[in-house]
């Protein structure tokens, strides 16, 4: 198909695949199609992206999935997704999942339409909340959060009790970007059950997720209840935001944190300011997103190092060895943390905790030379099978090993092989900010702790738009090596041989 730039609006939301992709039989779908629901056999309400995993190990590097009456491309294969990360054909396709958190989150940052304005306003306003000098300026308060998490693990070690991974994680990531972005205390860690924000934000997003298994038409229906608690927990979402942004006007500006470039700053340019309406949206956004993946990054690292005691040791020795014995690592020591990093890198490998994102073609095209695409049409990457292709990651690709990330590895994969924090224009804002306070976090815990497996866990990770690992708990027990204070306690060796969880059997 001849590559034009066709003039005509691409229309927004949900396209059917067949409406976009001509030579759409040459792409495998699974076995045993049913009429009317389609490719349902073998697939969970509760595990799509798992399920759509373990299809794609049988149909190969693009393939398509049917579901009442709607046909989806997932893409996985290197090539291919090397070629979807052209910006001048393909760009960020908001649907699926992404779509349906339009209700909550609107034209913010993560589900603006490519086309609406406010999505360029609040780039060029926020982008410097994340160079290098704020994150600089953010690292105190991340320092200070940590404290209180190593207060409330410093109580479990001394009783012998579990602590519960994913939950105080949350608590973490919510209190340090509520107080570094938005000046914003929500006590996490002073209460026994989730703050009300995390409990709305996880309906809000097992919602959006359930949606995409529903007949369209019948959701209004079927979804009555369900509809009814999702708009409570999106009027909760912004009830506690609207209280945030208002002590900020009542408390007056903070330093140049988030808030203040959301109420604040002009664009350099045209001088524009975003709308109290769209303020309101971006505080949800970056609340949201800047919370629940890196609690999830950081949970899963937790688990393989408390599985490998090997890699843990070695990156406890180049905690020791960096920061020597200082309580508050400065700025510039953590990102010296390179083998912690690797550690951090390579989890994402395995469970990308944002783990898909869209494109579509913005003119008609040819996929990798293969696969021809009207303008419009879109399709879904799968960043699990990705992560795990073996042409690029090995036949061990399931194995656990952070050293795929030092330097010459690296260089040796070709590029947009590793794509956790998504592509091009519209990806992830908050990077630098995710990894320093994961990196972070992980050196003050094990520089403080050896983490003790439960010896019964199986990894199993739970679907809410993002993946967290479930009910994974550890035994933190006080280590003495960097504090002489502290009497030593030696774990016990874990077993490195489990824990890449359902998708690698
Ligand atoms: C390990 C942690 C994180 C992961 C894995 C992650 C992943 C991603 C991915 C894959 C995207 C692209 C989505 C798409 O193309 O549809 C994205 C976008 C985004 N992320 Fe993150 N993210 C993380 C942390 C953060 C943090 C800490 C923040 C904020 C402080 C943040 C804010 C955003 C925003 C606002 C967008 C939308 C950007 C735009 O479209 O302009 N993320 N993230």
């Amino acid at each position: 198909m001849a590559e034009t730039t066709a003039r005509a609006a691409v229309p927004k939301g949900f396209r059917s695949a067949e409406q976009g992709w001509p030579a759409l039989h040459r792409i495998p779908h699974p076995p045993h199609r049913l009429p009317l629901l389609g490719d349902v056999i073998g697939s969970s309400r509760r595990t799509p992206v798992q399920d759509s995993v373990r299809m794609a190990r049988q149909l190969g590097p693009i393939f398509r999935r049917r579901a009442f009456g709607r046909e989806f491309v997932f893409t996985w294969g290197a090539r291919l997704v090397a070629d979807l990360a052209d910006e001048s054909r393909f760009a960020k396709h908001v649907g699926l999942g992404v779509a349906n958190l339009r209700p909550l989150a609107g034209d913010g940052l993560f589900t603006a339409y490519n086309h609406e304005p406010n999505w360029q306003l609040a780039h060029d306003v926020l982008a410097p909340g994340f160079s290098r000098e704020a994150m600089a300026g953010y690292h105190p308060m991340m320092l200070s959060v940590a404290a209180r998490l190593t207060e409330h693990w410093d109580r479990a070690a001394a009783d012998g009790r579990w602590v519960d991974v994913p939950g105080d994680m949350t608590k973490l990531t919510l209190e340090t970007i509520a107080r570094t972005g938005f000046g914003h205390d929500f006590g996490s860690f002073e209460r026994s059950r989730p703050h009300p924000f995390v409990t709305a934000m996880v309906g809000t997003l097992s919602h959006a997720q359930r949606l995409n298994n529903v007949p369209p038409p019948l959701a209004p229906l079927l979804l009555r209840r369900a509809n009814r608690r999702n708009a409570e927990d999106i009027a909760r979402l912004g009830h506690i935001v609207d209280e945030v942004v208002r002590r900020r006007r009542a408390d007056g500006h903070a330093d140049g944190d988030l808030l203040d470039r959301m109420l604040e700053t002009a664009h350099p340019d045209t001088g524009e300011r975003l709308s109290a309406e769209n303020v309101r949206r971006q505080v949800i956004t970056f609340l949201v997103a800047g919370h629940e993946t890196t609690s999830g990054a950081l949970s899963f690292a937790l688990h393989y190092l408390s599985l490998h005691p090997d890699v843990a040791d070695r990156a406890r020795a180049e905690v020791d060895r960096v920061w020597g014995d200082t309580d508050t690592p400065a700025y510039e020591q953590v990102a010296r943390l390179r083998y912690v990093r690797r550690v951090l890198d390579e989890s994402l490998r395995l469970w990308p905790t944002a783990p898909a994102y869209s494109r579509e073609a913005t003119r008609d095209t040819v996929l990798a030379g293969k696969h021809p695409m009207r303008r419009g049409a879109w399709t879904m990457v799968l960043i699990p099978m990705l992560h795990r292709d073996p042409e690029v990651w090995g036949v061990d690709a399931d194995r656990f090993d952070p050293d795929r990330f030092d330097p010459a590895a690296v260089r040796s994969r070709p590029p947009h092989t590793y794509k956790p924090f998504g592509t091009g224009a519209r990806a992830c804002i908050g990077r630098q900010f995710a990894l320093h306070e994961a990196t972070l976090v992980l050196g003050l815990l094990l520089r403080r702790y050896d983490l003790r497996p439960d010896p019964s866990y199986r990894l199993r990770v739970t679907e809410r738009l993002t993946f967290m690992p479930e009910n994974l708990r550890l035994r933190p027990a006080r280590r003495s090596a960097a504090r002489p204070d502290i009497p030593a306690q030696r774990t016990d060796s874990g077993t490195a041989s489990r824990g890449t969880g359902g998708l690698a059997d």
